[in-house]
This record gives C-alpha cells, sequence and structure tokens, in this order.
C-alpha cells in the first residue's frame, strides 16, 4: 500500500530570506506543479534569470519556468489587488501567467488589514514586531476568530454583500469607520475588480486540494514551497516575534489539504550564515564591522520592505532544532559565496544561560534573549566561489564548512548556491532522485 509519492516540500530553516525562491526556481524546472502553502505578500522570493529579477510575493517561484502548475494554496492569505498587481508586474517583465490555480478556501486580506498592521504596530510601541505592514497578522486573526472572507465567497456576489456587510457592521462597533479606513463600497469594489481581472487573465479560483491530490496520486512531480521559516513558525518560532502562519513541513499538510504521508522529501534551506528582518531575539547577531561586510556583499536588504536585515553566524543550536521540527532529509545551502575572503567564520555551538550550558533551542523568549552564544571559529576562505560548479572544487575550507554542518545536522547537502544567478549553483544531487 506505500505507493511513491513524488513530492518536495522546500523549508526555510532560519528567520526566512535563506534563497527559497533561487532554490525553487531550480528544483521546478523539472516539476509538474509549485504549490505555495502560507503565508502571503509579506513574503519576498527572488529569481534572478540572467539580467532579470524576479521577486515573488504571492505566486510560486516556479511561474517563471512557464511550463509548470503554478498552485496557490489555501494556507496562503490572499491579498487580490496586490496579486492583479504582481501579475501584471511579471507581464511586463514578459512572463505571461498559464495555469495559475488559487484555492477558493483561501483567506483574504481586506483593504484596512494593512492599515490595522500599521496601526496595531504605533501602539505596540516598545514591543513592536517589526512586521512587513501588509495586514498578515490582522487578517489570519480575523480569519481564526471567524470574521473574514474567503475567496470562494466573492463567487457568489448576494451572499457576498451579505458577509461583507455583516463582517463590517461588526468591525465597525469595535473600531472606527476612521480606523477602518474604507467605506464597504470601497471594499467590496477593490475585491470584485481584481477577481474579475483575475478571471479575465484566465486565474482559476477552485478546491486546490483536489488538484493537488489528483497530481500526486497520477505521479506527477509536486514541489511545495513555503514562505518564511521555521524561526518565523506562528508555535515553533521565536512567539511573539513571528509571522502568523505554519511555515514549517507539518504547515504543508494544512496549507495544501494533503495527508502527511504524501509528503515525500523535505529539503532545508539553510544561509551560509543568519539574517533577521525585523525585531526579536537573534543570538547569534554579528555587531561589529563584519555584520556590515556580510550585510553589504549578501545585499541584506528586505525583499519586500527593503529594510536592512540584521546578520548573525551560523548558529546550530537553532539549526538541529529547526531539523527535529521539520525532519528535513536534505540540504540546500545557500550564499557561501558571501563568506570568501573572511579569515575566520564562527559558528554557535551551544547556549550558555545563567551559567548552565544549554543545547536546545529555547521555547523562553525570557530565556533565550539572555543566551549567549558558545562560538566555535573555523579558518575561512579566500577564493571566490562564483563559476564553481562541481563540490570537488570548492576550497578545501569551504568542504570543510559543509561537512561539518552535515555532521551536525545528521542531513546530507544537496544543493549549494555560489551566486545570486540561477545558473550560480552546484547540484551534489539531483533533487527529484527521490
Ligand atoms: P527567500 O525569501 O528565502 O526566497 O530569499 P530572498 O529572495 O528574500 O533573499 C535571498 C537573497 O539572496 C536574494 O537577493 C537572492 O537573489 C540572493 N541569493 C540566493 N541564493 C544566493 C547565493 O547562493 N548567493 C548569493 N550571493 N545570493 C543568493
Ligand atoms: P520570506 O518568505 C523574512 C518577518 C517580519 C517580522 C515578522 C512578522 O521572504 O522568507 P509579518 O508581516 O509576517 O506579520 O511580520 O516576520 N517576516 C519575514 N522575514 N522573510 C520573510 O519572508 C518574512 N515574512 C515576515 O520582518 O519580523
Ligand atoms: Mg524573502
Amino acid at each position: 500500500m506505500n505507493k511513491e509519492f513524488n513530492t518536495i516540500v522546500v523549508i526555510g530553516s532560519q528567520w526566512g530570506d535563506e534563497g527559497k525562491g533561487k532554490i525553487i526556481d531550480i528544483i521546478s524546472q523539472n516539476a509538474d506543479a509549485v504549490v505555495r502553502f502560507n503565508g502571503g505578500n509579506n513574503a519576498g522570493h527572488t529569481v534572478i534569470v540572467k539580467d532579470k529579477t524576479f521577486k515573488f510575493r504571492l505566486l510560486p517561484s516556479g511561474i517563471v519556468s512557464e511550463k509548470v502548475i503554478n498552485i496557490i494554496a489555501t494556507g496562503v492569505i490572499v491579498n487580490l489587488p496586490a496579486l492583479v498587481e504582481e501579475i501584471e508586474e511579471l507581464e511586463k517583465n514578459g512572463i505571461k501567467i498559464k495555469n495559475l490555480y488559487i484555492s477558493d478556501r483561501s483567506p483574504l486580506v481586506l483593504p484596512y488589514h494593512p492599515l490595522l498592521d500599521k496601526f496595531f504596530e504605533e501602539k505596540r510601541e516598545k514591543s513592536k514586531i517589526g512586521t512587513t505592514a501588509r495586514g498578515i497578522g490582522p487578517a489570519y486573526s480575523d480569519y481564526i476568530a471567524r470574521d473574514s472572507l474567503r475567496i470562494g465567497d466573492l463567487l457568489d456576489k448576494e451572499y457576498f454583500i451579505e458577509r461583507i456587510t455583516q463582517i463590517y457592521d461588526f468591525k465597525s462597533k469595535i473600531l472606527s469607520e476612521e480606523s477602518l479606513g474604507y467605506k464597504i463600497k470601497e471594499i467590496y469594489n477593490s475585491q470584485i475588480e481584481a477577481i474579475e481581472k483575475l478571471s479575465k487573465k484566465g486565474v482559476i479560483i477552485t478546491d486546490t486540494s483536489k488538484l493537488i491530490n489528483d497530481l500526486i496520486d497520477s505521479g506527477k512531480k509536486v514541489l511545495f514551497e513555503a514562505a518564511q521559516g521555521t524561526l518565523l513558525d506562528i508555535y515553533y518560532g521565536t512567539y511573539p516575534y513571528v509571522t502568523s502562519s505554519f511555515t514549517i513541513a507539518g504547515g504543508v499538510c494544512v496549507g495544501a489539504g494533503i495527508g502527511p504521508q504524501k509528503i515525500k522529501k523535505i529539503i532545508g534551506v539553510i544561509k551560509g550564515y543568519t539574517s533577521r528582518v525585523g525585531e526579536g531575539p537573534f543570538p547569534s547577531e554579528i555587531h561589529d564591522s563584519i555584520a556590515e561586510y556580510i550585510r553589504e556583499k549578501g545585499q541584506e536588504y528586505g525583499t519586500v520592505t527593503r529594510r536592512p536585515r540584521r546578520v548573525g553566524w551560523l548558529d546550530l543550536v537553532a539549526l538541529r532544532y529547526a531539523k527535529r521540527i521539520n525532519n528535513f532529509t536534505s540540504i540546500a545551502i545557500t550564499k557561501l559565496d558571501v563568506l570568501s575572503g573572511l579569515e575566520k567564520l564562527k559558528v554557535v555551538v551551544g547556549y550558555r544561560y545563567k551559567g548552565k550550558l544549554i543545547d536546545e533551542f529555547p521555547s523562553s523568549l525570557n530565556v533565550l534573549k539572555d543566551c549567549e552564544p558558545i562560538f566555535e571559529e573555523i579558518p575561512g576562505w579566500k577564493e571566490n566561489l562564483l563559476g564553481i560548479l562541481d563540490i570537488s572544487r570548492l576550497p578545501q575550507n569551504t568542504i570543510k564548512y559543509l561537512e561539518m554542518i552535515e555532521k551536525e545536522l545528521d542531513t546530507k547537502i544537496e544543493i549549494i548556491g555560489t551566486g545570486p544567478e540561477r545558473n550560480d549553483i552546484i547540484i551534489v544531487k539531483d533533487p527529484w532522485e527521490l
């Protein structure tokens, strides 16, 4: 009964921006379908093909390949006008949207959600999260509180008017019409206009769980693309400094509507160092000039908000935790080229808390914020890695760094990023060799 399924899940192992977009683009070239299963337009996934740079927020990063089926599954929270804008941008870049399916069960980000996001952040003052201000938290909260709409609700205009009126009346009892920022008619129009534009572009709103399961059952190669990273997961991340969705491998089942046994392979994407945007504890954060060096060389500026990203050394405590939560079956490591030229590299091998050694990632933020990292120093490498296509050609010290990661996480590295462009990559093992 144990049928073989051709499915790969790609997960961020750190605090997002690990380079998932590029890895998805590479793996999707031999996929039949790419599925985004969580988050919203807070995500920013970069794909660079020759001189063209694409930044995906809601669209699956496989869309550049044009031949794959692209699916925005139920777990994704959708800002419809933002999606239209993203598609139009892509069309300007010469990519025609084909084969795009969106779940009729996906919750909506309504026009007032980004306003509330900004408003709440202001009121939080010193305890602000540092959100992307895209309304993600307020929209997911409303959905869980059962005060929201799903895309499918728009397909029946009468029902949509009834529901939006109920929700708006309720919301305006709690919030002033002013803080909602929009009149009911404007909200209605914005959604109807967007859905009509999508329909004209041939986008199909459907039961994506059925579509995905049918594809998997017929032996098709289905790739699942996570947004954000494990440490931003609503349960397993550094709460409350997290996003509002399930960013981990378990999120695929919920977000895409598939059973756990349909997942064959889980690739953890790890940046060769660590970065974080927004607030929250970051034990391996670098505070000296090396941070500036890495930020500039790695162009560590938010894809969505352009905020400078905080940077730190590789944190093995956090990565072992990510391995446990996701059960990675292999690793894709990115941005190793950025570390070239550093004489010494550091990695966090443990934490010290009140004089005691900790080797598990703590759940309490109050503990984590006072954890002192225990570093191990390892020699760096001078050589430029750009253009290397074979692992055996990497400098000895780079290979040692990779072997150390494989040993610590007891997981093999399959893909190595050596630059931002699609072809700056070493494929150690074909990811579809399951
Ligand atoms: P994502 O959110 O995980 O998809 O990552 P982002 O796209 O937000 O950020 C990753 C950044 O690193 C982007 O600018 C990518 O173009 C770039 N990038 C990805 N892989 C590599 C790599 O191996 N080397 C270098 N130098 N840049 C990379
Ligand atoms: P990708 O998919 C990095 C961070 C925000 C903030 C926190 C909550 O590109 O890796 P939100 O707007 O989600 O309520 O913000 O989460 N954050 C990300 N950081 N990469 C992302 O996505 C992120 N999406 C959200 O900076 O700290
Ligand atoms: Mg990103």
